[in-house]
């Protein structure tokens, strides 16, 4: 096949290597220099929903892929299937489950769907109301995109009042503040979960594990994500029980409602100590950098598996998979995540792509000759191994390797799991 893929970052480069080396041809907008190695890039931005539609049939690509968020929001896909074009990513309705926070713990709520107790605030007054409720142990997450920051993690009626005025008031993400929704905090582990689905069916991926905060030991402030393991430590009884009684009933509820979801559904699960999982939130798109472990451990035919969704019938058998641990270590720019520098040459990279290994690029842009940071993470290093342990120090081996001024990189990915 002939396909077009959206998007310009780690995520995006991994879904390309796994597409090219099924066998497909890829054009990408924009792509990036790591992706410009495999495929053609069109210089056509993520927002330009007309440039891309034009694109994608002059290029008569038998299959879009729309990699983040925003332009699924924004209804890039409605817009492509409206021209006919089979796309892979849900429709501005399905969006929602990650556009709009309150949306999402609404439509948690109508379908039986475990997650936490919360309040939907638009006023310092209900924020006050909301925290005297359920307390100072919540968490406060802005309605709409905020790039994985607008979530703030609190343990007292103070700083939780704080962080709904900050959102609500000083406008800290501004419009995506507008209204906030205030859940109490469930104790228990993180798990990343995600499946694709063709409106119907599902096809749940190996799970993944996310290292969300900057610095090691999950502290620091909250990013896009430095690092990914997978697997993830979650059982496969746990993994069912996510599968029973969340994504199910999920793709039961997107049809109820009259939304034909085609994409990914990406769910955000904390288990609780008995084992319980919980829905913290959904993602309508690949994770990132959760989908660089998983297609480097993806065998079989991606391509296939998503125009089977985009068309609304997946294929009727499951994905091979590398049996192996696969780990993800991001080198991410100085200042990242409050104030990325940009411009930094980044070198050392010949050489470290092996058949265990790949350097997926997500930040980064040629400037002639030289290859610089583009953007707050840099570079996602990729690594198959025995064992997480196996699997870091092949990873960290070529993080070393990389020469970048001021690189910010998490020492201990992958040590979480085991
Ligand atoms: N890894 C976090 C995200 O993709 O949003």
């Amino acid at each position: 096949m002939k396909i077009l893929v959206v998007g310009s970052g780690g995520r995006e480069h991994a879904l390309v290597w796994r597409l090219v080396k099924g066998g497909h041809e890829v054009v990408a907008a924009p792509g990036n220099p790591g992706i410009a190695a495999l495929a053609r890039c069109v210089p056509i931005a993520v927002g330009d929903q007309e440039g891309l539609r034009q694109l994608a049939i002059e290029e008569e690509v038998a299959l879009v892929v729309v990699g983040p968020e925003a332009p699924l929001c924004a209804g890039l896909a409605d817009r492509l299937r409206a021209s006919g074009l089979p796309t892979f990513g849900p429709g501005a309705d399905g969006a929602r489950l990650e556009g709009s926070k309150v949306f999402s713990k609404q439509f948690f709520a109508r379908h039986g769907i475990p997650t936490a107790e919360f309040a939907v605030c638009a006023t310092e007054d209900q924020a006050a109301a909301a925290v005297a409720r359920l307390g100072g142990d919540v968490v406060v997450k802005a309605d709409g995109l905020a790039a994985g920051k607008g979530v703030v993690v609190c343990s007292d009626p103070a700083e939780a009042l704080a962080a709904a005025k900050d959102m609500l008031l000083a406008r800290r993400f501004g419009d995506a503040g507008l209204r906030v929704i205030i859940e109490r905090k469930i104790p228990g582990r993180e798990v990343s979960v995600l499946a694709i689905t063709d409106g119907h069916r599902l096809c749940v991926l190996p799970t993944a594990e996310d290292h969300k905060t900057i610095f090691d030991g999950d502290r620091g402030p909250n990013t896009g994500g430095m690092g990914t393991v997978s697997p993830a430590w979650a059982s496969p009884e746990i993994l069912a029980a996510i599968e029973r009684e969340i994504l199910v009933p999920t793709v039961a509820g997107l049809r109820a409602e009259g939304i034909d979801y085609r994409g990914v559904l990406y769910a955000g699960v904390m288990v609780d100590a008995a084992g319980k999982p919980w829905l913290l939130e959904y993602n309508c798109r690949f994770g990132d950098p959760e989908t660089q472990p998983i297609m480097a451990r993806w065998q079989s035919d991606l391509g296939e598996v998503l125009a089977g969704a985009a068309a609304g019938a997946l294929p009727a058998t499951a994905p091979v998979w590398d049996p192996r641990t696969a780990v993800c270590v991001v080198v991410a720019a100085a200042g990242y995540p409050e104030a990325p520098r940009t411009g930094d040459a980044i070198t050392g990279l010949d050489g470290l792509d092996a058949d265990d290994r790949v350097v997926f690029h997500a930040g980064t842009a040629r400037e002639g000759a030289r290859l610089v940071v583009a953007g707050g993470r840099v570079l996602g290093v990729t690594a198959l191994g025995a064992d997480v342990h196996a699997a870091r120090a092949r990873a960290y081996a070529a993080v070393d390797a990389i020469g970048l001024a001021g690189a910010q990189v998490r020492r201990d990915i992958g040590l979480r799991t085991r």
